[in-house]
């Protein structure tokens, strides 16, 4: 069976950066309140008229340049997000066009914050089965749309961004030990209350604004992502203390040092970006890959743990080989 290598990372951040100083004008919140209960001292902010299919396409181009592989080879592109372009089409359609791709299959994927671990193993799935060689997959979010600026639990949070990687196919025997080892999905409806967008086309019929009972995501978060974290360690027979690189989902970072804690893994090799960024949701996983490839601590060989937690409750974690 064809296994799926992750070839290159590329992403986009939009110019504008919204610190929190300038936010505690905004709202009634405080540089310090946000940092110590967060960790966040930044976020990106999309320019008006900039939408998320353009910040995916320039990460989607980056990621295609450093892989040195052409976008007519693409058969496959696998957009995140929870702030598509429009209802529909597809916002992996219009990054299709925009990259003058016109085979294979674009489709977006709705997972919220885990959005980019479910992108990126149903990619993995396609390139097992057969069904596509080369993939694009790309976390983009355009969160300062959907955020209520006066609501002050929520504003401070999140930030736009985009990340992607280029997945292609090897054949049994080439390249021996990378690529995707494990993948592990979950979800939980029942807690579809506890962070959501109160609008949507067949409810309300508007976009809606986001909502979140934070210290409930909070309670859960540690243990639905170590559970996953174990798993995928598990299927592929390693131990925590393999890991070169984990590259979790910026949401908060209590919960990153948390999970880390957990699993004995040491504050080198965890990836953090949830300062410069804030939440990106779908897009914070690539985004730190390509954080990490700059500054040389991702290069080939190493093994490396995504994992991510978000609405839904969707939850979910990959290890692959670099
Ligand atoms: O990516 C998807 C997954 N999302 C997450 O993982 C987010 C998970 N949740 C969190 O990261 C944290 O729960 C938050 C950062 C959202 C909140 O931190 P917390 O320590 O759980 O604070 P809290 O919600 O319990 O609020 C503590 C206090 C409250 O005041 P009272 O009721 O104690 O008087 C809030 O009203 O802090 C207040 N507060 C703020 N104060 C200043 C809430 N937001 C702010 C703010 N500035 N921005």
């Amino acid at each position: 069976m064809q296994r799926s290598v992750i070839r290159s990372v590329g992403s986009y951040l939009p110019q504008r950066i919204l610190t929190n100083a300038e936010l505690a004008t905004m709202v009634d919140t405080s540089d310090e309140w946000i940092v110590e209960r967060t960790g966040i001292c930044q976020r990106h902010i999309a320019a008006e008229g900039e939408f998320t299919s353009h910040l995916a396409v320039k990460a989607a181009q980056a990621a295609l340049d450093n892989a040195g592989i052409a976008a007519s080879e693409i058969d496959l592109i696998v957009l995140a997000t929870s702030t598509p372009d429009q209802t529909f089409p597809a916002t992996a359609a219009t990054v299709q066009a925009e990259l003058g791709i016109t085979q294979g299959a674009a489709f977006d994927i709705q997972a919220v914050c885990s959005g980019f671990v479910y992108a990126l193993t149903i990619a993995d799935n396609f390139i097992k089965s057969g069904s596509a060689s080369n993939a694009l997959v790309i976390g983009a979010e355009t969160f300062s749309r959907i955020l209520d600026w006066n609501d002050r639990g929520t504003c401070v949070l999140f930030g736009d961004g985009a990340g992607a990687v280029v997945v292609t196919a090897a054949q049994p025997g080439d390249e021996p030990g990378r690529g995707v080892l494990a993948t592990r999905l979950r979800s939980d409806g029942r807690y579809r209350d506890k962070l959501y967008v109160d609008g949507g086309p067949s409810s309300t019929q508007t976009v809606g604004h986001l909502r979140m009972e934070g210290r409930e995501v909070f309670k859960h978060a540690v243990t639905n992502i170590s559970d996953v974290m174990g798993e995928t360690l598990v299927q592929a027979g390693y131990e925590a203390s393999q890991i070169d690189l984990f590259v979790p989902h910026q949401a908060n970072r209590r919960i990153l040092d948390g999970t880390a804690r957990k699993f004995g893994l040491s504050t080198d090799k965890v990836v953090i970006t949830v300062d410069q960024h804030g939440n990106t949701s779908a897009a914070s996983i690539p985004l730190a890959l390509d954080v990490a490839r700059r500054d040389g601590r991702l290069h080939d060989g190493s093994l490396v743990l995504m994992e991510a937690m978000g609405g839904g409750f969707t939850w979910g974690a990959v290890l692959a080989r670099w």
